[in-house]
């Protein structure tokens, strides 16, 4: 293949109308029942999570002191400016597979391919992560009511050699078969769910703030402490690229801790994912995604202060601080219901990480860059019940057998690598197709966009280096997927023959 045309190749579009037309083939086609109100619940079920229940304690602690808060602020901001993008894509493209679907319809076939590579791996690790901390908040329950599992069977956390999270395993696999036998089933489980989430939230905010000591807000930005030089690759990126001393808590910190506290927003993408999947995909998109993330930002700031002012940052527990805090100023009973409400709701977090994951694969496989096996769905749920098996099981593997943080911090750079490629698509779809009808429009364009590709890039700076590499060897591994296997089985080639 000459140049030109192999560049031709790699940057082929697929139509939206094809999109849209390729959602009408009936084996191939997902059911249409969900509502505004349903993505809304489904966004707050996966966004409310292991960010807020776990990484707060951590970043109030290391990074940022009661300036957590604040932390939560630009995390939010972020991902505000990336869910407007979101919003455009997602009501005019309503085809399953998010990010993926977006830049296929806009910036062509390869960069599609990265992109769907990168949200498998978001979505397949921030399942791992969640069903970790789920395990360790079971874990606590059962210690509360006298039953100790074996360390062995603790997860590699725990136990000293290896261990075997046996927990986590289960949870993911019970979790593949909820979603085997339907969408409406899991809409149904999430809804219950999310209202235990919420109201355990809320718990922490209203009861929480009775036990507020203004003491614990001074100073409110720590001042910046010198750090060792972070072991070379565990220094973020930014601090190697501009050689300044790394520096914990102060005005800088703030921004590490919103590099991490990002994981918790991590979720209001995967309402995009379900685009196909809604009756009225146009309308309801946007509210959906705006919606949940505007509740879950309220909700984060607010739960942050209070817990920072309950008790002092450097006392906060980083396993449970919610329910920790609570223990501290004398309530177990809070604690209880807190971790209680916590392994709940972690639930549905993964449930639907493990959604978004298999609904990506699915749509990647339906265009033929992945086996076609896979986009079959189940004749009688309706479901792509081949990839959520398959995927499931590995998920589920990798859940036993990996420690959370590591993970935590490759599973952001992915998300804020997707948020820019979105963002860029908007400026170049709405240069290409400017006819297309457009539901909700991102505001303010180009410069809404560029400001969000500038935001996502400077959170992902603020990551460790080691991350940064890691997510290198992901993506050159995905490139050699691609001309292995991709580029000569896609769906576009064969209609264009
Ligand atoms: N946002 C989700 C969480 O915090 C992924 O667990």
């Amino acid at each position: 293949m000459g140049g030109p045309v192999l560049f031709s190749a790699l940057f082929r579009t697929k139509s939206v109308e094809q999109s849209i037309r390729d959602t009408a083939e009936p084996e191939h086609a997902l059911k249409k029942s969900l509502s505004a109100l349903d993505l809304t619940v489904f966004g707050v079920g996966v966004i409310i999570g292991t960010g807020i229940f776990v990484l707060t304690g951590q970043v109030a602690k290391e990074n940022a002191g009661p300036a957590t808060a604040f932390a939560f602020i630009v995390a939010g901001i972020v991902c505000a400016l990336a869910a407007l993008c979101y919003a455009e894509f997602a009501s005019t493209v309503p085809v399953a597979g998010s990010a993926y679907t977006f830049s296929y319809a806009s910036l062509g076939e390869l960069p599609a391919w990265i992109i769907g590579w990168d949200l498998v791996l978001e979505f397949a690790l921030g399942t791992a992560v969640v069903a970790v901390g789920w395990s360790g908040y079971v874990r606590s329950l059962m210690d509360n009511a006298g039953w100790h599992l074996p360390d062995a069977l603790a997860g590699p956390d725990v136990a000293e050699g290896v261990g075997f999270d046996i927990l986590a395993f289960v949870l993911v696999l019970v979790l593949t078969g909820i979603l085997v036998l339907g969408m409406k089933l899991s809409a149904r489980v999430t809804q219950v769910v999310v209202a235990i989430k919420v109201t355990v939230v809320l718990i922490v905010i209203i009861a929480g703030a009775f036990f507020i000591q203004s003491a614990n807000y001074s100073p409110f930005i720590p001042e910046a402490q010198q750090i060792p030089a972070g072991g070379g690759l565990h220094a973020p990126l930014v601090q190697l690229l501009f050689g300044y001393a790394p520096t914990n808590f102060g005005v800088m910190g703030i921004f590490t801790a919103a590099s991490v506290v990002f994981f918790a927003f991590i979720g209001f993408d995967i309402v995009a994912t379900a685009a196909e999947e809604t009756r009225h995909p146009q309308r309801d998109m946007p509210r959906g995604i705006l919606g949940s993330l505007f509740i879950c930002t309220l909700l984060y700031v607010l739960v942050s202060i209070v817990v920072t002012g309950m008790q002092h940052y450097s006392r906060l527990s980083v396993d449970a601080p919610l329910a920790d805090a609570f223990k501290e100023t004398g309530h177990p009973f809070f604690a209880g219901i807190i971790s209680f409400g916590a392994a709940v709701g972690l639930t549905t977090v993964c449930m639907i990480l493990l959604l978004g994951q298999t609904r990506v694969f699915f749509a990647m496989s339906r265009d033929g860059l992945l086996p076609r096996f896979f986009s079959r769905v189940h004749p009688k749920y309706k479901t792509p019940h081949r990839p959520t098996i398959l995927l499931g099981v590995l998920i589920a593997i990798l859940a036993g057998f990996t420690s959370l943080s590591e993970l935590a911090e490759l599973v952001n750079i992915g998300t804020l690598f997707a948020f820019v490629v979105v963002a860029l698509s908007v400026i170049i779809l709405r240069r290409t197709r400017p006819d297309l009808h457009r539901a909700f429009r991102t505001p303010w364009v180009p410069v809404v966009p560029v400001l969000s590709v500038a935001a996502s890039l400077w959170l992902m700076l603020n990551l460790p280096a080691e991350t940064w590499l890691r997510f290198a060897v992901w993506m050159a591994l995905g490139i050699v997927v691609y001309f292995l296997y991709g580029r000569t089985h896609s769906e576009l080639v064969k209609r264009r023959k």
